[in-house]
């Protein structure tokens, strides 16, 4: 029998050499070290040895076994990291290939415009102020001092939005312009202390609409940035140097600004504000249409009416107002030649900015 156990040994590890996967490794186990396999057989049959025999023939036995299962653990690591060896071939990463890039989003132009706007004005101490798009006609034209039938409603054709005899002469329409912000803005800080009203700095941002035949140069929406100062002793100087300090931020140091008489019914005086053609530097081009200038800007003193309809007493307090709007200004930088590409959404227009 010791002679069987060795032939059994030499036969399962001479076979074992064979073994080159997984599934042969674990057939390879059911067939030497399994139930029925011919080493457990010779466990089977100790039973009927003389009984000296028995520890010897045990013994050796138990020493195959040992041996047979530590081999198959052998076998079994060393397939382990033939797998492996064979898996970092197959799947091999090349970690100096380029990556794939993410695209970002960015800002619209008319967004980056109008930050670029509330940071110039915020260094200068005025506040965003965030008015309604939808007004009625009291707000958007009557308490600024146009009265129904008035001309200067003439610049301003509206969409209106709820007519009718109940309604009279307040009907309710989009804003035309960011101006009615003013009231409410006066309104909303005079409530604050209504016998003394607290100085007002702010800046009035928004989209306004206006019933036009839309061309490469008329749209229907556009933003617009209102702005308005009242306080006690502000005068046309404070209007001029605040502009004319705006024009050098937003334009450049250099940037040389003049202001033409001009009528709006909210303002009085009124005027308008040109800088120095940055295209030409002055000389005449195309850009300002060979004057020199262009115009960026409304402006002027607030209306004594404008400022008793926002609560103000106009005896006592004064105050300039001033309106511009980001896409025409981002027109004149960019030589953006079609007002309508703002709200067209063609990406290669947009991903130009
Ligand atoms: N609201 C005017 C418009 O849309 C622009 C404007 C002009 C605003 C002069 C002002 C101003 O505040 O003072 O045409």
């Amino acid at each position: 029998m010791l002679e069987q156990l060795e032939t059994i040994s030499q036969d399962a590890l001479a076979s074992l050499k064979d073994v080159q996967d997984e599934e042969s490794l674990q057939r390879w186990r059911v067939a030497h070290l399994g139930r029925s396999s011919p080493l457990m057989q010779v466990f089977d049959r100790m039973g009927s040895l003389p009984k000296e025999e028995r520890p010897v023939v045990g013994r050796r036995a138990n020493e195959v076994k040992q041996g047979l299962e530590v081999a198959y653990t052998q076998q079994s690591e060393a397939l382990k990291e033939l797998a492996l060896g064979r898996l970092l071939q197959t799947e091999r990463l090349d970690v100096t290939l380029p990556g794939r890039a993410l695209s970002h989003g960015r800002l619209h132009i008319a967004t980056q415009t109008l930050r670029q706007i509330y940071q110039i004005f915020a260094e200068m101490g005025f506040q965003v102020f965030r008015s309604r798009e939808v007004e009625t006609d009291e707000f958007n034209f009557q308490l600024l001092n146009f009265p129904p039938n008035h001309p200067a409603r003439e610049m301003q054709d509206s969409f209106y939005i709820q007519t009718g005899s109940d309604r009279g002469d307040d009907p309710v329409l989009l804003r035309t312009h960011t101006s009615p912000g003013q009231i409410h803005a006066m309104r909303q800080y005079a409530a604050m202390d209504p016998d003394n009203p607290p100085p007002v700095r702010i800046i009035l941002p928004g989209m306004c609409f206006r019933y036009e035949q839309v061309t490469h140069r008329h749209e229907m929406q556009f933003n617009q940035v209102e702005g308005l100062a009242v306080g006690e002793h502000i005068t046309m100087g404070d209007l001029k140097g605040t502009l004319s300090d705006f024009a050098r931020r937003m334009f450049g140091q250099g940037v040389r600004s003049r202001f033409r008489a001009s009528h709006f019914p909210f303002t009085e005086p009124s005027a308008e504000m040109d800088i120095e053609c940055f295209v030409c530097g002055g000389v005449g081009c195309q850009v300002c249409k060979k004057s020199g200038w262009l115009e960026i800007l409304g402006c002027g003193m607030v209306h004594p009416v404008v400022l008793s309809n926002g609560g103000y007493d106009p005896l006592r307090y004064s105050g300039f107002a001033f309106g511009m709007g980001p896409e025409r200004i981002a027109m004149l930088r960019y030589r953006i030649e079609d007002i309508r590409s703002f709200w067209a959404n063609d990406l290669r227009f947009l991903e130009q900015f």
